[in-house]
Parts: structure tokens; C-alpha cells; sequence
């Protein structure tokens, strides 16, 4: 049973994301959520902490939180970092070490397994400097579970919707 900071960015599919902490918990793993602002347009911290049992994790800048370094304990209690859904920015920004809020912070300064599952609009997923991004991701150590096909949630159909909840804890187990 491991440690997962499950990250959790801007996009629409984040909406998926406290069914994913109820499967995450479900098969025995600690989660403590961290959310970036446009996280929170989609999904409500207190939901995530009320099914992780965990504080979740939104400033950088916070008094409470660093007192102790909390960005830095985040990334040391991790055995996995699970980016679900991870926005193209948000891998954008770790594929060119940027580190300029919580999550990528954690990203940044972790030792562990970090895992991304992209979900976006597919004109955005087939976006010439996305594809650089994930495959310098890659590069770099870190896995990609490729986005499924179908209807997405802008309308379109095609590359880019969040894998099913189980396989993205398969993939994590
Ligand atoms: C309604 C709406 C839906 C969005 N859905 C996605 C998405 O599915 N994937 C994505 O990469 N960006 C999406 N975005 C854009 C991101 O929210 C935007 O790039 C933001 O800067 C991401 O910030 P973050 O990576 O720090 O969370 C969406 C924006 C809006 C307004």
C-alpha cells in the first residue's frame, strides 16, 4: 500500500477526480491531494478531503503548510506522483522545469514515480508543442498513460479523454 500525491490540474476531467480517490482509498493507498488553482474551478477541495481523509494542498505560500516545508514533505512522503488529469500546461511547465506553484514544485523536488494522464480537447493533445512536451517527458523519466479516444467533453470526438478511472489505478498498482 503506497503513498500517492494524487496532483490534480485544470482540466474538465477533473471532475472524475474524488471517484478516483474513492478507488485509490478503496485499494488501500494514502492519498493527499494537491490542486492547482484551475483544479479548483472544476472540483471542491473540501470534497477531496473529506474522501482522501487528508488535508488538501493548494498554496505554495502558506504559513501553516511551510512552517514545516510542506512542499518539500509532499514530495519526500510520495512513493507515486499521479497527475490525473494532467492539463498540457502542467506538463508543459515540468517538461522545461518550471516550478512556479505547489504541484510542479512537488514534481520538481520528488524522488518518486511521477505518472501523468493527460486529458484535453484533441486539437490540444495533437498540438505540435504538446507532443514535444510529452515526449520530453518521457525523456525525462516520466510516464505517460496515453489519453483514450472518444467524445469529449468540448464536444469533439477523438485522442483525448481521461482513461478510465480502473486503469489509471492499474497502471498506479
Ligand atoms: C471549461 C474549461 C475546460 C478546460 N479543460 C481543459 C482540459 O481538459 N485540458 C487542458 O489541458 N486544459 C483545459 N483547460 C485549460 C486550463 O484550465 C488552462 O490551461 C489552465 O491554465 C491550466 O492550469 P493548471 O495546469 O495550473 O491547472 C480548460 C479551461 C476551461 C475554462
Amino acid at each position: 500500500m503506497a503513498t500517492i500525491v494524487l496532483g490534480i490540474t485544470g482540466g474538465i476531467a477533473a471532475y472524475k477526480t474524488p471517484d478516483l480517490v474513492r478507488l485509490l482509498v478503496k485499494e488501500g493507498h494514502t492519498v493527499h491531494v494537491v490542486m492547482t488553482k484551475g483544479a479548483e474551478q472544476f472540483v471542491t477541495p473540501l470534497t477531496l478531503q473529506t474522501l482522501s481523509k487528508n488535508p488538501v494542498h493548494t498554496e505554495l505560500f502558506d504559513l501553516t503548510q511551510e512552517q514545516t516545508i510542506g512542499h518539500i514533505q509532499l514530495a519526500d512522503m510520495a512513493d507515486q506522483v499521479l497527475v490525473a488529469p494532467a492539463t498540457a500546461n502542467v506538463m508543459a511547465k515540468v517538461a522545461h522545469g518550471i516550478c512556479d506553484d505547489l504541484l510542479s514544485t512537488v514534481i520538481c523536488a520528488t524522488r518518486a514515480k511521477v505518472t501523468f494522464a493527460p486529458a484535453m480537447n484533441v486539437h490540444m493533445w495533437e498540438n505540435k508543442a504538446t507532443q514535444r512536451n510529452v515526449g520530453m517527458l518521457k525523456e525525462l523519466g516520466y510516464q505517460i498513460i496515453p489519453p483514450a479516444s472518444g467524445d469529449l467533453a468540448c464536444g469533439y470526438t477523438g485522442e483525448g479523454r481521461l482513461p478510465e478511472l480502473t486503469d489509471i489505478v492499474s497502471v498506479i498498482q
